[in-house]
C-alpha cells in the first residue's frame, strides 16, 4: 500500500528552518519561520505562562475529557480577548482547536459543508499554509492583489477591483492584522469599504488573526476584527495563542463561528464540535488552560501583558533600526515601509534569486518571497543584515 504515496512538496517555512540548522557557519541570521526571539536569540517561555503552568500543576485533579469545544473557560476568555463586547455572546459558536492552523482547517471545513460551491478569496501572497490546506482540501481559491512591491504597502484599489468578481456565498480571507507574509495592513477606513463590498455582495468575511499584540498593541490589532464582526451577518475568525502567549508547540487555537441569526446558534455550534469529534474528537488543553488561568487573573494577565508590550516594543525598535541602517547605506528612502510594516513579517520586495544570494553568500535566512521575521534580529545583527540586503544589490 505505502509504495503509492507520492512525495509530497517540502514545506517552504519549515524546509528553511531545517536548512539553518545546518549551516554550521557562525553569524548566520534566522529570519525564517515566525517565533519570536528576545535580543538573546531565545523564544522565551512568558513569565505568566510559567505560573500558570506551576498553579494548573499544583491545582489540577483529572486529566479526565473536557468537551468537544474545549474549556469553557477558554472560550470565554479569547472571545473576550479578541472581539471584546463587538457582539453578544449569545452570537459567537467557538471550539477550541490545535492551534490557529486547526482552527483555519475547521472553518475551511465548515465553509465546504455549508456551501460546497463557495470560493475562497485570498491574498497575494497569503501565509503558504492556506493555500495548501486550501489545496488539500479541494476548495476553489481565487487571489485578490494585495502587496504593492513598490511602495512596500498595500495595493488597495487591485484588491478592491479584485474583490469585484465576488459572488454571493464566496467567502474572503483577511489576516486580522501584521499580515503574514507582507507585514502590510489595511487602514480602518479600507476595512470598512471592504465590509461595504462584502455585504454588498452577499459573501462572507473569515479573519485570520495569529499576531493579536504584535502590532499596535492587543485592542488596536484586534479593531479591526470587533469591527467586522459588528458589521456582518455572518464571519468566521481562527485566533491563535501561539504567538502572544508564546506556546506555539502547545497548540492553542480558537475558531469563532459569529451570526447575528440567533437562532442558528445552536446548529453551528453543534457543527463545530462535530468537526472537532471527527477530526482529532477533543481539542489539547495544555495550553487552553494556561491561557484561561492567565486571562482569568488580574495580576498574570497585567504580567503577560506587559511582556507581550516589551516585545512588541522590541520588534518595533528592531524595525526602526533596520529602516534606519538602509537609510543610511542606500542614501534612499526606499526601504522606509519596513519601519511603517507591523508584526513579525515585512516582505522585503525581491527575488528569488537575491533571497539565495543573501543565504548563500551572507548567511542570511528568509523565506524565498523575501519575507523577513523581524524578531529573528536584534540590535547587533541589524547593521550586518543591512550591509549584507545592500551588498545583494536589492
Ligand atoms: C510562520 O508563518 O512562520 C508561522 O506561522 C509558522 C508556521 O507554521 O508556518
Amino acid at each position: 500500500m505505502f509504495e503509492a504515496l507520492k512525495p509530497q512538496p517540502a514545506d517552504k517555512i519549515l524546509s528553511l528552518m531545517e536548512a539553518y540548522r545546518a549551516d554550521p557557519r557562525d553569524g548566520k541570521i534566522d529570519l525564517g519561520v515566525g517565533v519570536y526571539k528576545n535580543p538573546q536569540g531565545v523564544t522565551p517561555i512568558m513569565r505568566a505562562v510559567k505560573a500558570a503552568e506551576q498553579r494548573i500543576w499544583e491545582q489540577q485533579e483529572t486529566k479526565a475529557y473536557t468537551g468537544l469545544a474545549g474549556d469553557p473557560a477558554y472560550g470565554d476568555a479569547m472571545i473576550a480577548l479578541v472581539l471584546a463586547d463587538a457582539v453578544p455572546r449569545d452570537q459567537v459558536a467557538a471550539v477550541a482547536t490545535p492551534g490557529g492552523t486547526g482552527a483555519v482547517r475547521q472553518a475551511f471545513e465548515m465553509i465546504q459543508r455549508a456551501n460546497p460551491q463557495a470560493r475562497i478569496f485570498v491574498s497575494d501572497p497569503t501565509w503558504p499554509n492556506h493555500l495548501s490546506i486550501l489545496k488539500y482540501l479541494k476548495i476553489e481559491t481565487v487571489p485578490y492583489r494585495y502587496f504593492d512591491a513598490e511602495t512596500g504597502g498595500v495595493d488597495f484599489n487591485g484588491m478592491m477591483a479584485d474583490l469585484d468578481g465576488l459572488r454571493a456565498g464566496d467567502v474572503v480571507l483577511l489576516h486580522g492584522c501584521c499580515h503574514n507574509p507582507t507585514g502590510a495592513n489595511l487602514t480602518m477606513p479600507e476595512w470598512q469599504a471592504v465590509v461595504e463590498k462584502l455585504n454588498a455582495v452577499g459573501a462572507t468575511p473569515m479573519i485570520d488573526i495569529a499576531y493579536q499584540g504584535f502590532g499596535d498593541g492587543l485592542d488596536a490589532d484586534a479593531a479591526a476584527t470587533r469591527m467586522v464582526a459588528a458589521s456582518v451577518p455572518e464571519c468566521l475568525i481562527a485566533a491563535s495563542c501561539s504567538k502572544n502567549f508564546g506556546i506555539y508547540r502547545e497548540r492553542t487555537g480558537l475558531l469563532m463561528a459569529v451570526g447575528q441569526d440567533r437562532s442558528r446558534h445552536g446548529v453551528t455550534q453543534g457543527m463545530l464540535a462535530f468537526l472537532n469529534r471527527q477530526n482529532f474528537s477533543f481539542p489539547p488543553d495544555h495550553g487552553a488552560r494556561v491561557v484561561a488561568t492567565i486571562l482569568g487573573d488580574e495580576a498574570l494577565r497585567a504580567d503577560w501583558a506587559a511582556e507581550l508590550e516589551e516585545m512588541r516594543l522590541n520588534m518595533l525598535r528592531l524595525r526602526e533600526q533596520l529602516a534606519g541602517e538602509l537609510r543610511t547605506l542606500s542614501g534612499s528612502d526606499r526601504f522606509g515601509f519596513l519601519a511603517q510594516h507591523r508584526g513579525m513579517f515585512s516582505r522585503l520586495g525581491t527575488t528569488p534569486e537575491k533571497v539565495e544570494a543573501l543565504r548563500r553568500d551572507h548567511g542570511v535566512y528568509m523565506v524565498g518571497d523575501s519575507r523577513m521575521n523581524i524578531a529573528g534580529l536584534n540590535a547587533d545583527s541589524v547593521p550586518i543584515l543591512a550591509r549584507a540586503i545592500i551588498d545583494a544589490g536589492v
